[in-house]
């Protein structure tokens, strides 16, 4: 059967694009956030995934406000980035896995899941900065199952909802029957608001906390509504449903192998976890 090696779990802001873009990795601003991917590298090397399940939500690239699913997968060949307006240089296609989607689809499917099949689909920043952090030669040597969650436009799925979501996918993936060595990415969070009266918004308390429990008690924070996300993290905040997700597919108890944490980037907590199943 395949195996969930872990979960990486991390922030994604346009800014990492032209930071890369621009070398700036050693620019005082930015050491403290890109020092903390040496070590989920090394990780990574040492457990070697073949596949990675992105767990994200889009930002207006491949749905817009007007069609936007609550769950969708990807189910392409590959998935290509395109600008969608910050600027930034476009990165290399990614190659995906058909076989996994399609199990994954199934699976979700059986597991009354309705999710949206994507047969094609184009991948913004929240997919193509966390995989060009965890490998920045951007010769991807993983194939990619996108998985984007509605974390834009209201209502949301509930936390409860999209722990159940991630347990399911753990599911389907530890009944898929290859020896496929896969890693589940969730991007997006920590807290912050971009618009309106607390635009620059950011819990500290709130996110280390968010943090600690995710690992030793992840239902935790499924006692939070999304009203009370949005207060507590912001109104993008609550792309930490990505970070749930992620988290859930795991079995058993879990370990931190490695977190990182720094404000601000950009608008933004940035956060970075490496968890896995003891
Ligand atoms: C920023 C953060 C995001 O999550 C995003 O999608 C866009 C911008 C920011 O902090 O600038
Ligand atoms: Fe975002």
């Amino acid at each position: 059967m395949a195996k969930i090696v872990g979960s990486i779990t991390m922030s994604h802001v346009p800014a990492i694009g032209r930071a890369i873009a621009k070398n700036l990795q050693h620019d005082p601003y930015w050491k403290p956030f890109f020092d903390g991917f040496p070590p989920v590298r090394e990780w990574l090397r040492k457990t070697s995934p073949d596949i990675a399940v992105v767990v994200y939500n889009d930002h207006g690239l491949n749905f817009f406000l007007d069609k936007l699913p609550t769950f969708a997968v990807g189910a392409a060949p590959q998935y290509q980035n395109a600008d969608e307006g910050w600027g930034l240089p476009t990165v290399p296609p990614f190659q995906g896995d058909q076989d996994l989607s399609w199990h994954l689809i199934e699976s979700l499917i059986a597991t009354e899941f309705d999710i949206t099949t994507c047969q094609e689909m184009a991948v913004d920043h929240a997919f193509t900065l966390p995989m060009a952090l965890l490998w920045p030669d951007q010769k991807w040597p993983v194939r990619t199952v996108p998985v984007c969650v509605n974390t834009v436009q209201f209502p949301l799925p509930s936390v409860k909802r999209c722990f159940a979501l991630g347990q399911a996918i753990g599911d389907a993936i530890e009944s898929w029957d290859t020896d496929a060595r896969v890693v589940i990415l969730g991007t997006g969070g920590l807290s912050h608001q971009l618009d309106g009266k607390r635009a620059g918004f950011i819990n500290k308390e709130f996110d280390l906390m968010f943090m600690e429990k995710l690992v030793s008690d992840p239902l935790w924070i499924t006692r939070y509504s999304i009203e009370d996300l949005v207060e507590l993290t912001g109104t993008q905040g609550v792309e930490l449903l990505n970070w749930v997700v992620a988290r859930s597919a795991l079995r058993g108890e879990v370990l931190r192998k490695h977190a990182n944490y720094h404000i601000p980037i950009s608008n933004t907590a940035a956060g970075l976890m490496v968890m896995e199943s003891a």
